[in-house]
């Protein structure tokens, strides 16, 4: 067990002296309300690939309702964009569940095996070894979503294993013409996925990158599926493909025992909630640390009205908000059954009076003068699909094998693609990941423990619409979400939250990361008059949104069009 220290607690309330005067943003906001009391009587889902969307529609179409939807639809991923999630990672998903309207959050994330020794993630300059903790089995977590998925089709489905899972089985056995992103993405990886002769043999057909046309059947893959339909949970953490998984591992180096993927674990877990203008605002908890990012944003903004001021004020405040949310988001979070979080604290209003109290209105405040790293592009790894069913159930998950392909290592015989998620620890405190992101003792790695994720699944009920919304994105997860909810809360369409331009600042690196168009000329000059480092970026993200309006019950679903292969479908 790891406690957070209580100096940082002290710092802490020095903010939380500093604002204590202002309480008004304690008052309960007036126009909060539940989803609507019926459901909408069709169904809208957003995925990352149209096969996948397809696949949920075919599983609600035989009777399924969202969560058997949700099975069909990760499970195709799984198949379909396997460089961004699959059986091999994990995810973590809010459920609505119509019928007694209760909230439920799923933890399927990744756990670190027994045998995780920190020291091999080590550089000799004592800087982490990314080759260590990106590529091969000794950067892979032992996966959460086989059983994550078995988790929601046994607790909350209607169907059997059997028949959310079968588009994906089908089409990893019949196979499909990867797009052009998915071939990018083996070019990408091409080097790891040639190190491991399971990996090269899918991939890199004849040692080459396949080009557009090619067909990738999986039979491999699609016997891992059958086996989880057929037994369930045993099917992959017991028998034969753990003794595969773990086979496959160790004589690459790696350290997985049966005994890890026997002890394997979903956990359920309390969504975080947050009142937002009148809107409720459901959120993951812990081990995302993009939930408590998130309400302490909106708890921060609602002391200010944003409509009052110019964008560039507005654009403002609200990085400052990050700012200071991600600074906290470095410090505390990690895996809840392993740390001590002060979590009344950080989601507090009062809190949040003392960090909007810290806040200048026209002047940018230096995070720290800590050195700077740079964070890396975020590229097409990691997905999110959103759906609502006729009845009113919502799924909104998040699902990630980490960067692209994972760890690039396929345990031979069973298709499945490990992920690379042990990168997600703090594995040398104070050092950035792959995202630039600096954990503390908080997210150290630990035999069992899950590795702090940034993956922001949430729900927005508002009296008269109901958005389901994620992205993908590392750490620029937790502000696009933020940015979609704001878009929300304003009164945009599904589409228009998805093609909204976007920006980020994560606390570290002190600067503001742009996507073309976001700002115009007069609020790039004001927001650098006022001492923010704007640093232009490509596009990144995929989100996909699924909307409700209760007054005409009409849904509505869009997919990122940053990203072509992605579909937004009502039905
Ligand atoms: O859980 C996390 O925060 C990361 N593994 C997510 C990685 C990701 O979103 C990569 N996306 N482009």
């Amino acid at each position: 067990m790891v406690h957070a220290p209580s100096w940082r607690v002290v710092a802490a309330s020095l903010f939380l002296v500093a604002g204590a005067g202002s309480a008004a943003a304690e008052k309960a906001p007036e126009k909060t309300a539940p989803a609507a009391s019926r459901g909408p009587g069709h169904a809208a889902i957003a995925s990352a690939n149209f096969l996948a969307t397809n696949a949920g529609f075919e599983v609600l179409g035989k009777g399924g309702n969202a969560f058997d939807a949700a099975v069909a639809v990760s499970s195709t991923l799984a198949v379909v964009e396997q460089q961004s999630s699959g059986i091999g990672g994990g995810f973590l998903a809010l459920l609505h569940r119509a019928s007694d309207k209760k909230n439920i959050f799923i933890d399927a994330r990744e756990t670190a095996p027994k045998a995780v020794d920190m020291k091999v993630y080590v550089g000799k300059d004592g800087k982490p070894d990314r080759d260590v903790s990106t590529n091969g089995p000794l950067s892979a977590g032992i996966p959460g979503e086989p059983a994550g998925l078995v988790w929601m089709a046994e607790h909350y489905g209607k169907l059997p294993l059997a028949v959310s899972l079968a588009p994906a089985i089908r089409i990893a056995k019949e196979g499909f013409q990867p797009d052009k992103r998915f071939l990018g993405t083996i070019d990408d990886r091409k080097d790891v996925l040639a190190r491991y002769p399971a990996s090269a043999a899918i991939f890199l057909p004849g040692g080459k990158v396949p080009t557009p046309g090619w067909t990738l059947r999986q039979p491999d893959l699609a016997k891992t599926l059958e086996r989880i339909a057929a037994k369930g949970v045993d099917g992959f953490y017991k028998g034969e493909t753990a003794k595969l998984l773990v086979s496959a591992s160790r004589s690459a180096g790696g350290n997985w025992t049966a005994a890890d993927l026997e002890a394997y674990k979903v956990k359920e877990r309390e969504p975080l909630s947050v009142d937002y203008k009148g809107y409720r605002v459901i959120l993951a908890p812990p081990p995302s640390s993009g939930g408590v990012a998130i309400a302490e944003i909106l708890n921060i903004l609602s002391g200010f009205d944003l409509s009052k001021v110019d964008v560039a004020h507005a654009t403002h405040l609200t990085i400052e908000s990050m700012r200071r949310a991600f600074r906290d988001h470095n410090e505390y979070l990690g895996d809840p059954d392993f740390v001590t979080m002060p979590l009344d604290m950080l989601l507090s209003r009062f809190y949040a009076d003392g960090l909007r109290a810290t806040i200048s209105p026209d002047k940018a405040t230096p995070s720290d003068l800590l050195p700077t790293a740079m964070a890396p592009e975020p590229g097409m790894h990691t997905t999110h699909f959103s759906v609502i069913d006729a009845d009113g159930n919502m799924v909104a998950s998040t699902l990630t094998v980490n960067l692209e392909f994972g760890s690039a290592f396929v345990a031979a015989g069973t298709g499945v693609v490990l992920n690379d998620e042990m990168d997600d620890f703090a594995l040398v405190p104070g050092q950035p990941n792959a995202f630039g992101l600096r954990g503390a003792l908080a997210n150290a790695p630990e035999p069992g423990k899950r590795m702090l994720s940034s993956m922001s699944p949430s729900f927005v009920f508002g009296a008269d619409r109901t958005a389901v919304i994620g992205s993908p994105g590392g750490s620029t997860i937790i502000t696009q979400v933020l940015e979609g909810i704001l878009a929300f809360v304003d009164g945009k369409s599904a589409s228009e939250i998805t093609a909204q331009k976007r920006y980020h600042h994560q606390y570290l690196p002190d600067r503001v990361d742009v996507e073309d168009g976001a700002f115009d000329a007069a609020t790039t000059k004001t927001l650098t008059d006022m001492g923010h480092t704007l640093r232009k970026r490509s596009p990144w993200g995929f989100m996909n949104v699924v909307t409700w309006d209760h007054r005409t019950n009409t849904l509505d679903a869009a997919s990122d069009p940053r990203r072509p292969s992605g579909l937004g479908k009502v039905q």
